[in-house]
């Protein structure tokens, strides 16, 4: 069991554990967005940066194995501006709905920016358009603009359930995750709206959720 310091303080985990998971058992938080304990490392998103001791520069924290002996550090100068670089890049197209967005309060994306991100933004263009409204399925709806392209609805769907009915396609700022039926209406109604609660925004939301009055 290798024993590694995360921000000073020693822990102890078992072998082949990532640093996200060693950081959580020191009581450290890294934050992310692609990584998810149940599904395949990713490495998309990059905002799970660390310092390590004697590496050159940060390095991601889900596809790297705790090992004896490491220095980790969460809250170094270089983490805090890397992070706040990463948070303003997921953010250049997306939409600043968030009064309208039914994950308003509970999104990743509001969460770390109050958190790692505010940065005064630098975008002056005009925003990507996505579709707003794709059906994934009969229960669930995609807002592509929403997506940040973690792939861990894509990830669920071809490795819990096996359906893969899920993909990321185009290239650069079109990237979204949809559908690979253009319908959409042929996707596993369970899959998708499984794979919809992995989800780190308002990306992809029940039908029932989406638009509905918010609590009072
Ligand atoms: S639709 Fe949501 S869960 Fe799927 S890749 Fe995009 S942000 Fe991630
Ligand atoms: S959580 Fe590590 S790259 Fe996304």
């Amino acid at each position: 069991m290798p024993k590694l310091t995360v921000n000073g303080k020693e822990v102890e985990v078992p072998a082949g554990t990532n640093l996200i998971e060693a950081a959580r058992a020191a009581g450290v938080e890294v934050p992310h967005y692609c990584y998810h304990p149940s599904l395949s490392i990713a490495g998309q998103c990059r905002l799970c940066m660390v310092d390590i001791e004697k590496t050159p520069r940060p390095t991601i924290a889900c596809n790297t194995t705790a090992a004896d002996g490491m220095v980790v550090n969460t809250e170094t100068d270089r983490v805090r501006e890397t992070r706040k670089s990463i948070m303003e890049f997921h953010l250049i197209n997306h939409p600043l709905d968030c009064p309208v967005c039914d994950q308003a309060g509970e999104c990743w994306l509001q969460i770390y920016y109050m958190k790692h991100g505010l940065y005064d933004p630098r975008m002056k263009d005009e925003k990507v358009h996505k579709p707003k409204a794709v059906p994934l399925g009969p229960h669930v709806i995609l807002d592509a603009e929403r997506c940040i392209l973690c792939s861990r609805c894509v990830r669920f769907c071809d490795e819990i359930t096996h359906t893969g009915e899920l993909g990321i396609f185009e290239r650069g700022s079109s990237r979204a995750s949809t559908p690979r039926s253009t319908s959409g209406g042929s996707a596993t109604p369970g899959a998708t709206g499984s794979a919809s609660r992995t989800r780190p925004t308002g990306c992809s939301l029940p039908r029932t959720r989406r638009a509905a009055p918010a609590p009072t």
